[in-house]
């Protein structure tokens, strides 16, 4: 059993944008711009901004956080993406989701200029994804994506089962992973909460990608032998042992999954960390596509 290590390949991801970065500064270029919107004070969000601020330094990006109080109107919010769409000096940018419940998520998404749209969230990307144009593709399903390529696994013709149906994580990464490329190539079956039987569809896979959000979803009898299995939960189950309170709990069980592996990601440490390297990633091809 090989564990996939999200954090290293993250690292070196980032690596190689950093240095990509310094060659384009040391040619005069301008480095690539990222601004956050983040609205309120949502524990999660406010951690998820300061690893991407953070992750902007290593990768040598200029970055703005913009900051606003959850009163904020959906109009005026509206009013500052118009401004981020027109700020010649930011290359792409992200609203940090969820948003207060008085504004509409999906309005706002719409409102980003998709050529800055570093999420990937836009229809116009999610569209451009689902027919294989150039695009930004969402964040967990590209970083599943890079690490079957950086860990060589074989996806042609083999069968991938996804377990849950979301917009930003099952159905891209079925898309994807369904699409005459490397890695890609697979047959695919989707399952969902209105599946019957997931395990007999399971037991079938050659590689599961567990994506709905339920704490240790998948168990050994689930399983066959060789199987590769991502495991893209991130659900925090309070843990009074733990500094923060919590601890993070994937959809996989993994103690008892991984020896039937040959291939598994951890939670923590698996795909986590590869999200925030395709906003990178997406932030210096929206910077390459304007020179
Ligand atoms: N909230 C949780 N994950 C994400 C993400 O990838 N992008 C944004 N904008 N908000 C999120």
């Amino acid at each position: 059993m090989t564990l996939i290590d999200g954090k290293k390949t993250a690292n070196d991801i980032k690596l190689e944008i950093a240095q990509e970065v310094k060659e384009m500064v040391a040619r005069g270029e301008r480095a690539p711009h990222l601004a956050a919107i983040l609205v309120g004070h949502d524990g999660g969000s406010e951690t998820y901004v300061a690893n991407k601020v953070k992750a902007c330094e290593v990768c040598g990006f200029k970055s703005s956080l913009l900051r606003f109080d959850e009163n904020i109107t959906e109009e005026e919010l509206l009013a500052e993406i118009k401004k981020l769409n027109d700020d010649e000096s930011v290359d792409g940018f992200i609203v940090q989701l969820p948003l207060p419940r008085h504004i509409d998520e999906q309005r706002v998404t719409e409102a980003i200029d998709p050529d800055k749209d570093v999420d990937g969230f836009h229809p116009v990307n999610v569209g451009r994804m689902s027919i294989g144009l150039p695009c930004f593709k969402s964040a967990t399903p590209s970083g599943i994506i890079d690490l079957l390529e950086r860990y060589d696994i074989e996806t042609r013709g083999k069968h991938a089962v996804v377990i849950g149906r979301s917009n930003i994580v099952g159905k891209p990464v079925a898309t994807l992973l369904m699409q005459k490329a490397k890695p890609g190539n697979c047959t695919v079956t989707v399952c969902h909460s209105a599946t019957p039987d997931i395990k007999q569809l399971t037991l079938q896979a050659d590689i599961i990608i567990a994506a709905l959000g339920k704490p240790e979803f998948l168990k050994e009898d689930m399983v066959k032998e060789g199987a590769v299995v991502i495991d893209v939960g991130t659900t925090r189950v309070p843990d009074a042992s733990r500094k923060r309170g919590f601890r993070l709990c994937g959809d996989v069980d993994f103690e008892n999954v991984a020896p039937k592996c040959s291939y598994i990601t951890p939670v923590p440490g698996g795909v986590g960390p590869m999200t925030i390297c395709s906003l990178m990633k997406n932030t210096l091809q929206a910077r390459k596509s304007k020179s």
